[in-house]
């Protein structure tokens, strides 16, 4: 492929305000959207603000809009787009703006203080902890996050509902939560109707925005969300569920 020009349309401002600029930019073959944007500010806009670390999609950083969808800017091939097309790069629409492409992601931070941390046996030390490999591979899919938040970010539940936010943790948390219900070593009671209770699983209405997002390809509605509705109400309607957990609870 040969360099072409391409025009890029970006939202500049901060927490005053802002709007989108249009600009012209090379682009070279095999060059990804962040790629694009460095080249920008190389070379037209040196104050720029764009958040990026690892440039391979595995520190979640570079999380941003791109033509509305959210993506990773350093994961997005240029080849995506025709090249007579224009790219528009906006930042997460979820969380407020700090400057530019850069937003106060906090409110992941805070939904991650609220899940109770993994609790394992008191009387077992690290090391001493033994999981089944059907254990291990079901709760390996989670651990592949990258805290990119573009789930969170996608969710309609707080996208467009600022009131949500209080009472919602979010998809990537609710994750969490499902990740530590399915522990065979968590010995923290009622994680499923706590979901439910506490973090807003009630919310979610499984529309699969979130696992369409994930840069990680994880599927956090079928895998996590809804096993975890069904264990909360299997929980709470059915007596024998309940008669069972109250007889077999883990100690
Ligand atoms: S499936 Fe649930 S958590 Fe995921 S985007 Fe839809 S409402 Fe939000
Ligand atoms: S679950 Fe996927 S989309 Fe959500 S924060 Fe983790 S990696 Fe990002
Ligand atoms: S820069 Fe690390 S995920 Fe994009």
């Amino acid at each position: 492929m040969a360099p072409y020009n391409a025009s890029l349309r970006v939202w500049r401002g901060d927490v005053s305000g802002g709007g989108l600029q249009d600009f012209t930019v090379e682009v070279n073959e095999g060059e990804v959207v962040l790629d694009i944007i460095h080249r920008l500010q190389a070379t037209q806009t040196p104050d720029l603000a764009v958040r990026w670390n690892c440039k391979a999609g595995k520190c979640g950083s570079c999380s941003a809009e791109i033509n509305g969808r959210p993506r990773l800017l350093c994961m997005t091939r240029m080849s995506t787009f025709g090249e007579d097309e224009t790219v528009t790069v906006t930042p997460l629409r979820t969380f407020p703006v700090m400057r530019d492409l850069v937003t106060d992601v906090s409110f992941n931070y805070e939904k991650a203080r609220e899940i109770p941390s993994f609790t394992p046996p008191k009387d077992l030390q690290p090391g001493e902890y033994r999981m089944q490999q059907e254990d291990v591979n079901r709760s390996q899919e989670f651990r592949k996050c990258i805290e990119c938040f573009l789930c969170q970010n996608v969710c309609h539940v707080v996208r467009d509902h600022e009131e949500n936010k209080e009472a919602f943790s979010g998809p990537r948390y609710l994750m969490r939560q499902a990740e530590l219900d399915m522990h065979p070593l968590d010995t923290k009671e009622r994680r499923a109707e706590q979901a439910q209770e506490d973090n807003g699983l009630g919310f979610c209405n499984i529309t699969k925005c979130c696992t369409e997002v994930c840069p990680e390809h994880i599927k956090i509605t079928d895998n996590a969300l809804i096993p975890m509705k069904e264990r909360a109400a299997d929980r709470k309607y059915d007596p024998v569920v309940w008669l069972g957990d109250k007889i077999f609870r883990r100690k």
